[in-house]
């Protein structure tokens, strides 16, 4: 595995939730593979878990570890071609990828969307620059259009919560002061629909997905009806996705805050558990009672971020 962007990239989906039932189950049995490897982890934005589980992962495989906050203590980075760099910025991409590439076996970036241009954000031109002028193995560690380690840990979580063997899983939006890019959508989306659920997404809307990830979902406006009979209600936010309405990319079309999802919510479902990535906003996106509820599985699901990561590692290290 050269890169880590799509559920495709894991290969056989089923596969690879046998390969991290196995990480999780044993996650030092593979310290050998990364001795003498190291892997560098790039962040262009903030993060908790990611930063965190992606460390434990690679400590987990042997390896060597090194963080770079690219806007802490680094040279300001230009990341568009063709500029005539007379800014504050005084290194480009084109030469610190490799420079950065040149010390490390495996590399993940995170660099989120910057939902001023939908083009841009939709071709990931900061990670696609990883790929093309790196030479190393990547893992997007959130890009602009997708979260796959995220999406990856939530289906490992599904898989071990289920009681049906093909639960109805809910990605419901829900309400948040800021914009916030559709990465995380995205990969549930793509991932849900490669995996063994009845998957049915509502949002308001305007808010529709990119048909590249929304792929044959169902998709349901009115949000109390896509909710019945949920085994499992993902709420997340996103900004326009400028599918239906272009000129609104990335922009915040709706404060409903009856989308908030409360006990009222999760009583028309069938006793479902509650999934978020983190960091949430509590009483934005789920009310208090409900993400202190016994159903509510947003630790273990957090949790399961380093088995994600770490079986995606174990398979670029294998493959280097
Ligand atoms: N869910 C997630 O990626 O969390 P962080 O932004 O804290 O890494």
């Amino acid at each position: 595995m050269r890169q880590f962007i799509s559920v495709e990239d894991l290969g056989d989906l089923r596969q690879g939730l046998q390969a991290a039932k196995y990480v999780k189950e044993h996650p030092f049995a593979d310290q050998a593979l990364g001795r003498n490897r190291t892997m560098l982890i790039v962040f262009f934005n903030n993060s908790l878990r990611t930063r965190l589980s992606t460390q434990k992962a690679a400590l987990n495989l042997g390896m060597n570890v090194m963080v770079l906050d690219v806007n802490q203590g680094a040279w300001k980075l230009e990341t568009e071609l063709g500029v005539v760099m007379d800014s504050d910025k005084s290194e480009h991409l084109r030469e610190a990828i490799p420079v950065m590439c040149s010390y490390c076996d495996i590399i993940g970036v995170r660099s989120f969307a910057g939902l001023a241009d939908r083009d841009y954000d939709y071709a990931e031109t900061v990670l696609q620059q990883f790929i093309d002028y790196g030479g190393k193995p990547v893992i997007s560690l959130e890009s602009a259009t997708v979260h796959p380690c995220q999406a990856f840990a939530d289906l490992i979580t599904i898989e071990e919560y289920k009681t049906r063997t093909r639960p109805k899983v809910v990605l419901s939006w829900a309400p948040h002061p800021r914009a916030l890019p559709q990465a995380v959508p995205n990969s549930f989306a793509q991932w849900m629909n490669a995996a063994d659920v009845d998957f049915v997404i509502t949002q308001p809307e305007g808010y529709e997905l990119d048909p590249r990830f929304a792929g044959n979902a169902q998709v349901e406006y009115d949000q109390m009806k896509a909710l019945e009979g949920a085994d499992f209600v993902y709420a997340k936010n996103w900004s326009c996705p400028g599918v239906t309405r272009p000129k609104d990319y990335g922009k915040v079309l709706c404060k409903d805050m009856g989308w908030t999802i409360d006990a009222a919510h999760m009583a028309v479902t069938d006793n479902a558990y509650f999934m978020h990535c983190l960091p949430v906003r509590r009483n934005m996106i789920v009310s208090d009672e409900v993400i202190d509820s016994e159903r509510s599985i947003v630790i273990p699901e957090a949790a399961n971020r380093v088995v994600s990561v770490q079986t995606v590692m174990k398979k670029m290290l294998e493959n280097l």
